[in-house]
């Protein structure tokens, strides 16, 4: 199978995995605490998580997933692997604010090279194909170079992570003032996707793990933007670590302002 028949064939599992987060109602009675403030699992994180891996097994036998409610390490990245975040956004699904998503990667020898991030809210379908270009739905992206006085700044700050409230609001604030509006969506994996199709022109966040990114990576990447930490080196799938993706202009700004920030 072709990568390109293969994305073909993820997409349909991806859109069906979409359709239960659609059709899912969370009922206070399971949402389950992890670790920290907020930081919550819900029954369908898991049932969605236990689909998709089912599902993508049947396409790559051998593949093996890292994943927010699976196989969170992995030892060897020989092979493929599936990198899944099966709800993100789980406290908006929680509150029904309907901005969630299924975020699939595939990495074949740690190399990222296909990236679906749906939002069965909006139908909405970021998605890639690495050499291939980015889509939204059937629409290719060409992003827009952006600075940031001319779009939207996006960041993150999850309330588990409170080690680092003091440096990602000294960044928000840096942000808040140099671009035309600051937003926090809720959903790393849709606000990062977003910088394809020019609704964000950058994203900022200070820990987020391999599955809230690795899909949108792809899609940011094949679109013309740029994705690394926020001190420029490459994004790790090993572990979790800092964020900072955008257009290629509000990219090099916001990285200026990261090291103003003390880094
Ligand atoms: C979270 C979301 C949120 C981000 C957090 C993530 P989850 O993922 O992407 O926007 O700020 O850092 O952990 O827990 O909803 O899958």
């Amino acid at each position: 199978m072709t990568e390109e028949q293969l994305a073909v064939q993820i997409q349909k599992v991806v859109k069906e995995a979409g359709e239960l987060l659609k059709e899912a109602y969370a009922d206070r009675e399971t949402i389950f605490h992890k670790e920290g403030p907020a930081n919550f699992v819900t029954e369908y994180d898991v049932k969605i998580q236990d689909f998709l891996q089912e599902r993508l097994a049947s396409l790559l036998p051998e593949a093996e997933f890292l994943g927010e409610e699976g196989e969170k390490e992995k030892n060897g990245w020989e092979g493929d692997t599936f990198i899944i975040d099966p709800i993100d956004g789980t406290t908006n699904f929680i509150f029904r604010y309907h901005h969630s998503c299924v975020s699939v990667a595939l990495a074949r020898k740690k190399e990222l090279r296909i990236g679906f991030v749906y939002n069965p809210y909006l139908d909405e379908m970021f998605w890639a194909v690495r050499g291939q270009g980015a889509w939204l739905n059937g629409r290719k992206l060409e992003m827009k170079d952006l600075s940031l006085e001319q779009g939207v700044a996006a960041f993150g700050c999850a309330r588990y992570n409170t080690g680092d409230t003091d440096r990602i609001f000294a960044m928000a604030r840096k942000l808040y003032d140099n671009s035309l509006a600051l937003r926090e969506g809720g959903s790393a994996a849709i606000d990062l996707s977003w910088i394809g199709d020019g609704r964000n022109c950058v994203y900022v966040e200070l820990l987020l793990h391999p599955w809230d990114f690795a899909a949108a990576a792809v899609i940011i990447e094949e679109a013309g933007g740029i994705i690394t930490q926020c001190d420029g080196r490459p994004v790790t799938l090993d572990s979790s670590c800092s964020i900072l993706a955008g257009t290629p202009k509000a990219w090099e700004e916001c990285r200026k302002f990261w090291d103003a920030c003390g880094g």
